[in-house]
C-alpha cells in the first residue's frame, strides 16, 4: 500500500466526522503514468504505462436507507446525497458526477443497489495528466461492487465500468487506458497494454531507473474539445484506410491512402501508427535496460505528439528539451498524458534523480508562479480492499 497510507487516513478522519462511525470498506485505487503509447488506446492500439504511489482512497459503509451519502475531503467536505437506484442527474461539482457515474454504471447491471455512506480523498494532482479521475472511478467501482456482493468483475471489468461512468454519464470521451492501470498495476512493473483485447504484460522497471514526473505549471484546459477533436480525424482516417481502428494500419498503407483524406487527418495517424511501434518497442527497450533506445524512443514519441498529433505546448516542449539534454541518452524523457498541460515524465538513472532536479530547478520557472512540483513515482499496485 505505498504511498496510500495518508490518503486513507484523511478519508477515514472525513467518514468520522460526517457519520460518527466507522467505515467497513477501505479501498485504495492509484493514478497512473504513462511512460509512452499517447492516444492509442482509443485506437485499438498498445499503451505503456505504471500505476503510481498516488491515488485516491474511498471508504464506505452500508445504509438501511436506498440512499447514497458521500463527503468529499478534498473539497472543503463537500457533500452530496441521492437515491442509489435513482436516474442519473448532472451536478454542477465535478466529483459529485464522478460519484453518480459510478454508481450509476455499476446499476446498469441490473441489480438493485443498496444505500451507503462514503467518504472520499486523494493525492493526485488535478489537472496534471495523472489520472485523478480514473482512480476516483476504479475505487467507487470497486467498493460498490463489493459492498453489493458483485463478485463476477475482475480488474479488466472493473476498468469496463469505470470508463463507462466516465463516457455516459461524466461525458468524458477518454479511452480504457488509464482506468485499465488503475485496476491492474503491478507493484515495480510498468503494463504493456493492448486495447483491444486488453491483454496486459508487466514489464519489469529496471531498478536503477527512476520515474520523475514534472508538472509544467499549466493545468490542462479546453481538453475535451480537443480530445473529441482527435478523436473524430483518428475516425476519418481509420475510414479512409478501410482498417476498424488505426490499430490495423501500417506507415506503407497510410502513405497509400495520403489523397483519400484531410492533412490534419494523416498526421494525426501518423502519430497513432508510429506511436504503437515506439511503445512495442519501449516495452523491449525496458525490460532489456536499454536506455539508449528508450531515450531515442521517448524524444520521437515527443516530436510527433508535437508536430503530428499537435498536443504539446511551447513551455512542455522546452521542459522535455532541458530534462532530455540533462539525461543525454540514459533515460528518455517526453510529455506524459492527454496533452494542453499537465506533466512531463523523465526516465532517468536513480543516481542522477538530484542531479535533474537540480538541473530543473535552476533552468525552469513554472508559468503559473507556483513553486515547481516534482513527483517521485513508484510503480505501484492497482486497486485494493484494504483491512
Ligand atoms: C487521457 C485519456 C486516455 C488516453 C490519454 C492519451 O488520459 O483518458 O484514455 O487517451 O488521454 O493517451
Amino acid at each position: 500500500m505505498t504511498g496510500s497510507s495518508e490518503t486513507v487516513e484523511r478519508a477515514v478522519q472525513s467518514f468520522r466526522l460526517a457519520y460518527a462511525e466507522e467505515p467497513e470498506i477501505i479501498v485504495h485505487a492509484p493514478g497512473r503514468v504513462n511512460l509512452i503509447g499517447e492516444h492509442t488506446d482509443y485506437n485499438d492500439g498498445f499503451v505503456l504505462p505504471c500505476a503510481i504511489n498516488y491515488g485516491t482512497a474511498v471508504v464506505l459503509s452500508g445504509d438501511s436507507s436506498p440512499e447514497i451519502r458521500a463527503v468529499a475531503s478534498d473539497c472543503d467536505g463537500d457533500t452530496d446525497r441521492f437515491e442509489a437506484n435513482g436516474p442519473f442527474e448532472t451536478q454542477q461539482a465535478e466529483w459529485k458526477n464522478h460519484v453518480r457515474a459510478a454508481v450509476a454504471s455499476i446499476a446498469e447491471r441490473g441489480e438493485e443497489l443498496a444505500g451507503a455512506r462514503i467518504a472520499i480523498a486523494g493525492n493526485v494532482p488535478q489537472g496534471a495528466g495523472l489520472s485523478s479521475s480514473a482512480s476516483l472511478g476504479v475505487a467507487l467501482a470497486k467498493v460498490l461492487a463489493y459492498q453489493n456482493g458483485i463478485n463476477d468483475l475482475d480488474g479488466s471489468a472493473l476498468a469496463l465500468s469505470a470508463q463507462r461512468a466516465e463516457n455516459a454519464y461524466v461525458g468524458t470521451a477518454c479511452g480504457i487506458m488509464d482506468q485499465l492501470v488503475s485496476a491492474r498495476g503491478k507493484s515495480g512493473h510498468a503494463l504493456l497494454i493492448d486495447c483491444r483485447s486488453l491483454e496486459v504484460r508487466p514489464v519489469a522497471m529496471p531498478s536503477t531507473l527512476a520515474i520523475l514526473v514534472v508538472h509544467s505549471g499549466i493545468s490542462r484546459s479546453l481538453v475535451d474539445s480537443a480530445f473529441n477533436e482527435r478523436r473524430a480525424q483518428c475516425r476519418e482516417a481509420a475510414e479512409a484506410l478501410g482498417v476498424a481502428a488505426l490499430r490495423d494500419a501500417t506507415l506503407d498503407m497510410l502513405g497509400a491512402a495520403e489523397n483519400r483524406m484531410s492533412a490534419e487527418a494523416f498526421r494525426r495517424a501518423r502519430h497513432v501508427i508510429s506511436e504503437n511501434e515506439r511503445t512495442l518497442a519501449a516495452a523491449e527497450a525496458l525490460a532489456a535496460d536499454d536506455r539508449q533506445q528508450l531515450s531515442w524512443l521517448m524524444r520521437e514519441s515527443h516530436r510527433s505528439m508535437r508536430d503530428d498529433f499537435e498536443i504539446t505546448l511551447p513551455t512542455i516542449d522546452h521542459l522535455v528539451e532541458l530534462a532530455d539534454d540533462y539525461i543525454a541518452g540514459d533515460g528518455g524523457a517526453r510529455m506524459t498524458g492527454g496533452g494542453f498541460g499537465g506533466c512531463i515524465v523523465a526516465l532517468v538513472a536513480v543516481d542522477r534523480v538530484d542531479g535533474l532536479v537540480e538541473h530543473i530547478r535552476t533552468e525552469f520557472d513554472p508559468p503559473d508562479g507556483e513553486p515547481l512540483r516534482l513527483f517521485r513515482c513508484q510503480p505501484s499496485d492497482g486497486v485494493r480492499i484494504l483491512d
